[in-house]
């Protein structure tokens, strides 16, 4: 197999990968805090590094990670429902690293697929035991309804902390800078706290978070890739700033006015790598 081929495939696992991400995690903020969202969030993690492993493979072969987003089951009303879900798709998994470590002859790259797979089979193993347990403990569907002005906000900045996610992520996957990979990593992260932070408090404020992405910045180059994170990033500092002015709520305003320090400081640490950068 050519290395064209195999890196479609693995963008293929990618895809998934991020479509698991997203499916876990909008069940384990639904069910709000407790042991079984905690769990199913640890998947998701488990899942951040798979994808994780398969974009740098990829990049290794010369590709670019796949900004796509696979397979999801979203439907289901009840927690068993779910998690019954989360089992379907851990099998749809497992049937399609099975089939691409068949087909992949690479020594290294077989390792990992039979790697993550061993994960895909535990993981199939805890949902299914969690189908159970969300039927003895009785757990539901926290989310609600709200739409009013706040929650409209709080879907803006779910909608932007994921994008950035997959912003920083990619930029961090095709720059050759060691510095900025590892900032664009770090920040990633905490823009993916923010997400959590948000979508939890749109739960627990009676609404229903809406985890969907814009076209995230594509560049290749690190000087653009740094002054187009630097833009969004100023932007949005204003914008969580204004939020913060808006609401009464003091939980809400104080997580605001926290996120909005957060983005500055990203600016400020990509500018400093962006001055290094285009000091080389
Ligand atoms: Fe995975
Ligand atoms: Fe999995
Ligand atoms: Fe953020």
């Amino acid at each position: 197999m050519d290395k064209k081929k195999i890196i479609e495939l693995l963008n293929l696992d990618l895809q998934d990968e991020h479509g698991a991400i997203i499916q876990y995690l909008s069940h384990a903020y639904a069910m709000g805090e407790g042991e079984m969202a905690c769990e199913t969030e640890g998947v998701a993690r488990d899942e951040m590094r798979h994808l994780d492993w398969l974009a740098e493979i990829i990049v290794e072969l010369g590709g670019q990670p796949s900004l796509k987003r696979g397979k999801q089951n979203m439907a289901g009303k009840t927690v068993p429902e779910w998690m019954g879900n989360d089992v379907g798709l851990e099998d749809g998994a497992i049937s399609a690293y099975k089939q691409h470590i068949k087909l992949i002859y690479d020594p290294k790259i077989k390792r990992l697929l039979k790697h993550i797979l061993d994960d895909e089979l535990s993981h199939r193993v805890k949902f299914e035991h969690m189908v159970e347990k969300a039927k003895t403990q009785g757990l539901k569907d926290l989310r609600g309804s709200r739409n009013d002005s706040t929650a409209r906000t709080l879907d803006w900045a779910i909608g932007h902390e994921y994008t950035v996610v997959l912003q920083y992520m990619f930029h961090s996957y095709m720059t050759k800078n060691a510095e900025a990979k590892n900032q664009l990593e770090d920040q990633a992260i905490n823009e993916m706290q923010h997400m959590g932070w948000l979508a939890e408090e749109m739960v627990s404020g009676g609404g229903s978070p809406v985890i969907e992405y814009t076209t995230p910045d594509q560049s290749l180059k690190t000087p653009d890739m740094l002054k187009a994170d630097i833009k969004i990033e100023k932007e949005v500092a204003e914008r969580y700033d204004q939020a913060s002015k808006e609401v009464n709520d003091e939980t809400l305003k104080a997580l605001f006015i926290r996120i909005r320090d957060n983005e500055k400081y990203h600016i400020e640490v990509f500018n400093d790598v962006l001055k290094k950068e285009e000091n080389r």
